[in-house]
């Protein structure tokens, strides 16, 4: 019975609408795109859209500073170290050369925090101390796996597209073990709406198929209708 679905709001203006009112709860998602379309930011609306509704969070970065993730979500009005004060949140750190015990790690501080949200920024990096592209694959594969096992928290991973390529993840493997993919996309010409998001995949889901322009504004993404 589809009414069993629960629906988890991503926290994004014009986003949910697209697909049946959010991500479905403890599903995994990859938000992927080129560098500086958006995808730490995507990741850092949707765990402050859970804290905004009582929902820990925990997000690990393997690319970016804490610190600096947490004073670029101020310039938005997203006070991330209160929460974390509270215990609410965690924002984590972890060295992408230690990529053999992340799954571990992850799988505690969920269970320590009993986080509803979760996000990993990003999978790009974790080539950086694996040998072979299967042996990436693999660890991803793991990775995502036991996040599917866990029924409470819904999961943002971050890939990265290379630039040129039409490929939708570093490993070729994110997007194909996840429930969902939302690419973000960045032309470098003209003003007004030169950011755009397609909803690639959403299991269970009846999304929008159209390119959604986007824009960032002081309150993060807001989502347009489709260009006519
Ligand atoms: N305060 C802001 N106001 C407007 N645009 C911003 C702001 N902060 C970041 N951006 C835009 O978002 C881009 C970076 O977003 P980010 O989420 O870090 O990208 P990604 O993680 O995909 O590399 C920047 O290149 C910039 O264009
Ligand atoms: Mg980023």
């Amino acid at each position: 019975m589809p009414s069993a679905i629960k629906r988890v709001k991503t926290g994004i203006p014009g986003l949910d609408g697209l697909m049946e009112g959010g991500f479905v709860q403890g599903s995994s998602y990859l938000v992927t795109g080129t560098t500086g379309t958006g995808k730490t930011l995507f990741a850092c609306q949707f765990l402050w859209q859970g804290l905004q509704q009582g929902d820990p969070v925990v997000y690990i970065t393997l690319e970016e500073d804490p610190v600096d993730i947490k004073e670029d979500a101020m310039l938005f009005g997203w006070d991330f170290a209160t929460y974390e004060k509270k215990g609410l949140c965690k924002i984590i750190y972890h060295d992408p050369a230690q990529v053999n015990n992340l799954g571990t790690v992850m799988m505690s501080e969920i269970a320590a925090l009993k986080a509803r949200r979760l996000v990993i920024d990003s999978t790009a990096v974790m080539g950086l101390s694996l040998d072979t592209h299967a042996q990436v694959r693999r660890r991803v594969y793991g990775i995502i796996n036991a996040l599917k096992s866990h029924d409470g928290c819904t999961a943002l991973i971050v890939s990265e597209i290379p630039e040129d390529s039409k490929a939708l993840s570093r490993f070729g493997v994110e997007e194909f073990v996840v429930d969902g993919v939302i690419v973000l996309n960045y032309l470098g010409i003209g003003e007004a709406y030169n950011r755009s998001l397609v909803i690639r995949k959403m299991r269970r889901t009846n999304h929008g198929k159209d390119v959604y322009p986007f824009e960032i504004a002081g309150r993060g993404i807001i989502v347009k209708k489709p260009e006519m």
